[in-house]
């Protein structure tokens, strides 16, 4: 048996998003999201499926917190929904939905009565539709609309949170939701989705700014999506060539603004080449960069799995998208000569590679790119995996896939942390069985698995066991 000890103070956390568990999307002044809108077009969600009720978090929160306590959970991340507080995008202080920000101050409440970190993130992608209708991301007022929303969240709980997330995973509401229309609002522009992503991380350094402005000593970070590409041939120029691509537009495009204050070089010079620049060029003003690379003092890391890239298409043709019935497009600009091939690697149940080795890669390659010298810590603020849990007759969900995937990625951050990278802490994804995006209900991800009819909870064996590494502060196999 080998132990894996984890540094004193290693925070072990459990995460979900507003939309994914809240539920009440239609009560106490809430108003339509992007996501309200877009589940309903037929065919964006898998069986017409919806975030009207979810986990109903909104009304359950006390049930799921004290679920918490007794998995050990140390931090809980969660999001606020926009379209809770200023649920018209409104400015100044008459667009403030007040029961909207209670909800919020009952949960940090009863979070802190419990001895549980709240893990505030300030956008996991539930958009106002008013905003969008006023063109969303593409639109540079967006900007000031988001440090607007973020400072009046931190009016109202910023003496009781401490860490503070601006985004989440800006690559898939820049990418999946504008360019590639797998997600909200379901555009599909490629140079929608470069000018989104400015404009996301133009608003991430603004709130940066003005949250460090307010609490000198609170914690700010961004979590960002990350893979590790590798050729499917290291030998072919061209397969090389993809996996630059894909590594410039999904990794780098992201982190180079934020901890170098530049643009990648060569993904600039490709688009340019290929006529895909002027816009986006365009939207980048003076400042805008220096106003990005704002020092944060947290990289969240979410990752679920690697790529293998190649010029060429999947000789068996695999997907590990969502099978919906609505037209979507590459999230890819640059995205010709780019292809992702299957390897021969065990799945989860959304067909996503089990990869737990190109964990070690990221972390230590984001320590040796972007962290060294600097004193930002990463967390892991998403990891874990979808598989078809079956309750058995005696009520208990044996998930031993997802024990064994999360126990395989603990392992993989403990090398990375033995290797040097600074990373103190993990966050499951997720606490519950929630919406998954385009999947609806179809994929489960919780520890603890939801009766969506019934809205009862019951603790899988993935939960059980991480209650106890928690405790234990160690991982063994
Ligand atoms: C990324 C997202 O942040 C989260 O909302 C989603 O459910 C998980 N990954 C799983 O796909």
């Amino acid at each position: 048996m080998t132990v894996y000890r984890f540094p004193e103070n290693f925070l072990w956390g459990a995460a979900t998003a507003s939309y994914q568990v809240e539920g009440a999307a239609h009560i106490d002044g809430r108003k339509p999201s992007i996501w309200d809108t877009f589940s309903a077009i037929p065919g964006a969600v898998m069986n017409g499926d919806n975030g009207d009720i979810a986990c109903d978090q909104y009304h359950r929160y006390p049930e799921d917190v004290a679920l918490m306590r007794d998995l050990a959970i140390g931090a809980y991340r969660f999001s606020v929904s926009w379209a809770r507080v200023r649920p018209d995008g409104a400015s100044g202080p008459g667009g403030v939905n007040r029961s909207g920000l209670d909800y919020y101050s009952r949960l940090v409440d009863e979070l802190l009565s419990n001895d549980i970190e709240p893990w505030l993130t300030l956008y996991h992608w539930d958009l106002p539709q008013a905003l969008e209708d006023r063109g969303g991301w593409t639109n540079r007022d967006i900007v000031q609309r988001f440090v607007e929303f973020s400072l009046t969240v931190h009016d109202a709980l910023g003496d009781r949170v401490r860490s503070w997330t601006t985004l989440n995973e800006p690559w898939c509401s820049a990418f999946l939701g504008y360019t590639g229309g797998v997600h909200a609002p379901g555009r599909m522009d490629g140079t929608a989705g470069l000018v989104a992503a400015h404009h996301l991380l133009l608003g991430h350094g603004e709130v940066t700014r003005e949250l460090r402005r307010a609490a000198p000593d609170a914690n700010l970070g961004i979590t960002l999506n990350f893979t590790v590409a590798d050729p499917a041939d290291p030998s072919d120029p061209a397969d090389l060539n993809a996996t630059r691509l894909f590594d410039a537009q999904f990794n780098r495009l992201f982190l180079d603004p934020l901890f170098r204050g530049e643009y990648p070089a060569d993904l600039l010079a490709d688009l340019r080449t290929a006529g895909r620049h002027t816009e986006f060029e365009a939207a980048i003003k003076d400042g805008d960069l220096e106003t990005i690379s704002t020092p944060i003092d947290s990289l969240g890391v979410n990752y679920y799995h690697g790529e293998l890239v190649s010029a060429r298409p999947d000789p068996n043709g695999i997907s590990n998208e969502a099978p919906v019935e609505r037209p979507v497009k590459s999230p890819f600009v640059l995205n010709e000569d780019l292809h992702v091939h299957m390897r021969d690697l065990p799945r989860t149940d959304q067909n996503w590679e089990i990869q737990p080795e190109g964990l070690t890669r990221l972390l230590t390659r984001l320590h040796r790119e972007y962290l060294a010298g600097s004193s930002v810590l990463m967390y892991i603020t998403e990891n874990g995996a979808a598989f078809d849990d079956v309750m058995a007759a005696d009520g208990r969900v044996n998930d031993t896939k997802r024990l064994e995937f999360i126990r395989s990625h603990l392992i993989a951050t403990h090398a990375a942390i033995e290797q040097g990278a600074p990373v103190v802490g993990y966050f499951a994804w997720s606490l519950l069985d929630n919406f998954e995006w385009a999947w609806g209900y179809a994929k489960r991800f919780g520890i603890v698995y939801v009766d969506f009819d019934t809205q009862v909870r019951t603790v899988k064996a993935s939960g059980r066991w991480y209650a106890e590494t928690s405790a234990a502060n160690a991982v063994t196999s």
